[in-house]
């Protein structure tokens, strides 16, 4: 169904403000704002309004018990300047799983898409020219209930916020497998974008930066063993010419990236293997020589390569992290070609911005 999105539009958009060449990542913010409310059973309020602050109740139950869920997506433009979402039904699909892991109101498919559609196009100015550059999508959900109590919210508020973002020029990362903390069990909330998830990796995080390294390598919560993923981010490791990753077992978030790249190598010869890995097997091929590469897959880096992996006493370097021709840059070539229209979008996968998008 088509809702009504009210427009208010800015008297004055910030864009001429913007240097395109020196984006500060997840500090600057596009002209306009989605908003709708789930009152009373059905979404309300459904309006685009100029980018501002908002009134919260302090007895908001969002604040206090955590019912709060988001997305990470992207808008870019192809060779020829036209605007882009990268499998936006996806997005939709799994914020509406986190919604659902949440106890919350799921937001439907065909209002999280027309938001980002009308949004988007509307902003569509604020998508960076330049190759690497991105519109950054934020989409949001909590719960808008002033009560406190340990119960599901009745009321919720879907947002979208967006914002241009430079291209993630990121060094190879150094990784720390530790025991003392877990990010996820199965059974747990793992799976689901979740905020607390991401409070709850800021100790570990900041311990791991402070002993040297960049983020924290997950392992299972129960035999501390299993490699779930790192950051932001799911794993890869490069075996002898074989490209390992974890199983999706419901305590690690199953990325969209990591979907694409497992189903864009399955028009390669690269063999890929998707089970449980033990840190151990990891050590022991790196012992063999077998351990080629190690990189980290996600919306923001698209690829990341990892040039240091520490567990207990082991302490190993990756051997062909930065090479020219290596796995991880001919993965996020194939991804950022697919974005850009220089290689044919033969899945069907790059969605264009729609811009017939009525305004009322
Ligand atoms: C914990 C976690 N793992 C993995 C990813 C990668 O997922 P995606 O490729 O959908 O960005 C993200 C980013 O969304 C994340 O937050």
């Amino acid at each position: 169904m088509a809702y009504n999105i009210k427009v208010t539009k800015v008297s004055e958009s910030k864009l001429q403000n913007l240097d395109f060449d020196n984006i500060p990542f997840g500090r600057v913010f596009s002209d306009h704002m989605f908003i709708a409310d789930y009152i009373d059973g059905k979404w309300t309020n459904i309006e685009i309004k100029p980018y501002q602050d908002m009134q919260i109740s302090p007895a908001n139950s969002a604040l206090h018990y955590g019912q709060s869920i988001f997305e990470g997506m992207k808008a870019t433009k192809t060779v020829d300047g036209n605007p882009v979402f990268l499998r936006p039904e996806l997005h939709a699909e799994r914020f509406a799983n986190s919604a659902k892991r949440m106890c919350m109101q799921p937001v439907p498919t065909d209002l999280f898409l027309q938001a980002i559609h009308t949004l988007v196009d509307l902003d569509k100015a604020w998508i960076p020219p330049r190759e690497g550059s991105a519109l950054y999508l934020r989409p949001l959900l909590f719960a808008m209930d002033s009560f406190l109590g340990v119960r599901p919210s009745d009321s919720y508020r879907f947002m979208l916020i967006t914002g241009p973002v430079g291209p993630y020029y990121a060094k190879p990362v150094r990784l720390l497998a530790q025991e003392e903390y877990i990010r996820a069990a199965v059974g747990g909330v793992g799976e689901a974008k979740t905020a607390g998830n991401y409070a709850a990796s800021l100790l570990p995080a900041t311990k791991a930066i402070d002993a040297g390294y960049d983020q924290v390598l997950w392992l299972d919560g129960i035999e501390k063993k299993y490699v779930q993923e790192v950051g932001t981010m799911n794993i890869f490791f490069n075996i002898n010419g074989t490209l390992i990753t974890p199983e999706t077992d419901g305590a690690i978030l199953k990325g969209i990236t990591r979907k694409c790249v497992l189903e864009l190598l399955d028009d390669t010869d690269i063999s890929v293997e998707v089970r449980q890995i033990d840190i151990n097997e990891i050590i022991e091929h790196h012992k063999n020589g077998n351990l080629l590469e190690v990189f980290g897959v996600g919306t923001a880096a698209v690829v990341s390569e990892v040039s240091h992996l520490s567990y207990r006493d082991s302490h190993l370097d990756i051997p062909n992290v930065g090479k020219d021709n290596n796995v991880a840059k001919m993965i996020k070539s194939m991804i950022e070609d697919l974005r850009t229209g220089k290689t044919e979008d033969k899945n069907g996968w790059l969605v264009p911005v729609d811009s017939k998008t009525e305004l009322v």
